[in-house]
């Protein structure tokens, strides 16, 4: 497999990327019969999302057995399958390890209802506290994050829904069954792993009321964490293979251990600080337009960091659980394509590894939904009754839940103009935006101009220049809030990008000029001569 530098991953969610049996959701062999257009793109790995056994609370973010298949996603010959013919392309396989917590219905916690104690300690089961929660920690998908089971007169802790229970790193036995998994998913040919909201599973000794917070300042990158991964990765074998760990909340301190070949603890990490720069005070269901300022701020300190720590980043906008980039960053109507092409090249060419998550590469937008019976999400609409309990209309609320929810990055994948979108011949499980009419990779695959070729070129360049993948990074400044610049640099060579995060023509600080220069790649015809200002969302990387 190639070096993880130069590699470029592709994340697919399974229920949404392509039915190959009819019955609405994606599955096993949709992804089988999609191996050739990942191939054309050029990516490296595949992030599967979960397709274990789940009752599907959330979408398989529940695993109720780590060795079994959703019958609704295939097969495990279906799995094995995809591994083989996935290595035939030299196309490597990231599955997903949610490991913070298991689905109510797993067997262990079954047990553990039971009053069993060997299960019991499995998960955190605490007594009451003055008859109540054991904290008033909050759940990160609405409410309090503990429940009461009277049958043992004990509450058990769940960061998220309540069908997810917290499992107990603490116990050793834990530890290993999580270890026999991965052996088993490596035994059989994966070549990585991402590792579901992985700072979150050391908590803390004492469990205490949070006066300041939600809770998550006790257990986010917890007292244990960097022990459980170093044992985690050091007992399984794994320290060769792609790792990517989901960090929630996470510093960069932090980060700078996780993602630092010193360390062996993790290849790279997911940190989420530049997804909240359009959160009102921080705060998710509350509306704000993105700050650009702080968003170049917020690279500043984490490539910049990263980089003087000796520690890698991967690189994103989009994933299942964010809204399209296009939609909350660009302009998804007048300047789409430019807007699109424009965040695609401000990740691609920066210092780390880029995901892109399917339907990115098309410009797919938010859902256009006009009603709140077309959300299923579990956050979503856990998020909506407590916006209406807060004293929001439901218009307002709607407002919100159409920005913010995550059902708008898992609309289907949009494969042709046809009706089911060529995801499926049935009825999707999630309405397919009308746009698809134009965004879909078979007309973008017929564009020379299109996202689809754009995303094709990126991914390219990162393999064929080294100074892409393996340059220093340092953000500068291009004279405007409003622009996002930054230079590259290996052996005497310089990779200056510039980035346009605005529907206007803006004027560069200084100007530059392209003579005895190359462009590698703009999302407009190229200019001449010395550029004193960027077009609307142009994006231009130059290499002196
Ligand atoms: C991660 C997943 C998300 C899931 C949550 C709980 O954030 O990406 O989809 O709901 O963890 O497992
Ligand atoms: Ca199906």
């Amino acid at each position: 497999m190639s070096d993880f530098r130069n590699s470029t991953v592709y994340q697919i969610y399974v229920k949404s990327f392509c039915d190959s049996n009819g019955d609405g959701i994606g599955d096993i062999n949709g992804i089988r019969s999609k191996l050739d257009y990942l191939k054309s793109l050029g990516v490296d790995y595949l992030w599967i999302t979960p397709f274990f056994k789940s009752p599907m609370n959330d979408n398989g973010y529940d695993v109720a057995d780590y060795y079994a298949i959703n019958p609704m996603f295939g097969t495990m010959e279906d799995v094995d399958a995809l591994i083989v013919e996935a290595r035939e392309r030299g196309i490597g396989l990231m599955f997903d390890m949610v490991f913070n917590h298991t689905s109510t219905d797993h067997e262990w916690f079954r047990k553990a209802l039971t009053g069993d104690p060997e299960y019991m300690d499995y998960y955190i089961f605490k007594d009451p506290v003055d008859g109540h929660a054991p904290t008033n920690w909050v759940s990160k998908f609405g409410g309090n994050a503990w429940e009461y089971v009277p049958s043992l007169g004990k509450y058990y802790l769940h960061l998220f829904d309540v069908s997810q229970a917290d499992l107990n790193w603490e116990n050793p036995k834990v530890r290993e069954e999580l270890k026999n998994v991965i052996r088993f998913w490596k035994k059989k040919g994966v070549d990585g792993f991402r590792y579901d909201v992985v700072n979150l599973i050391s908590k803390p000794a004492v469990f205490e009321d949070d006066f300041e917070g939600d809770g998550r300042r006790f257990y986010t990158d917890g007292r244990h964490i960097h022990s459980f991964l170093k044992e985690l990765v050091g007992d399984t074998g794994i320290a060769g293979c792609m790792t990517v760990g989901e960090m929630s909340s996470t510093s960069l301190d932090n980060c700078t251990r996780y993602a630092n070949p010193a360390e062996k603890e993790l290849k790279m990490v997911f940190s989420f600080h530049h997804l909240k720069v359009d959160y009102l005070n921080g705060q998710k269901w509350a509306l704000k337009a993105p700050d650009f300022g702080e968003l170049r701020e917020l690279f500043r300190k984490w490539q910049e960091g990263m980089q003087d720590a000796g520690a890698w980043n991967a690189v994103f906008w989009c994933n299942h659980d964010q809204p399209r980039a296009v939609s909350r960053f660009g302009d998804d109507k007048k300047y789409w394509k430019e807007s699109a092409k424009m965040l695609a090249m401000m990740i691609h060419m920066m210092r780390g590894t880029p995901y892109i998550y399917e339907g990115e590469e098309l410009g797919m937008t938010n859902a256009d939904y006009t009603d709140i019976s077309q959300y299923q999400d579990v956050e979503s609409t856990n998020y909506y009754q407590i916006l209406l309990d807060e004293g929001k209309s439901p218009e307002e609320a709607l407002e919100i839940i159409a920005a913010r929810s995550r059902d708008n990055g898992r609309t289907p994948m949009q494969w042709t103009p046809e009706e089911g979108a060529g995801f499926t011949t049935g009825t999707p499980w999630l309405g397919i935006p009308a746009n698809h009419t134009y965004i879909n990779v078979e007309s973008e695959e017929k564009d020379p101009d299109s996202i689809l070729a754009f995303y094709k070129k990126l991914v390219a360049l990162r393999k064929e220049y080294e100074i892409i993948a393996d340059g220093t990074i340092k953000i500068t400044d291009a004279g405007s809030e409003d622009i996002i610049s930054y230079e590259r640099e290996l052996d005497g060579a310089k990779l200056s990008v510039f980035c346009n995060l605005k529907g206007q023509e803006t004027p560069l600080g200084e100007a530059f000029c392209l003579e005895g220069k190359k462009v590698l790649a703009c999302n407009y015809p190229d200019s001449e001569g010395c550029v004193k200002a960027l077009r609307p969302f142009e994006a231009v990387a130059v290499l002196a």
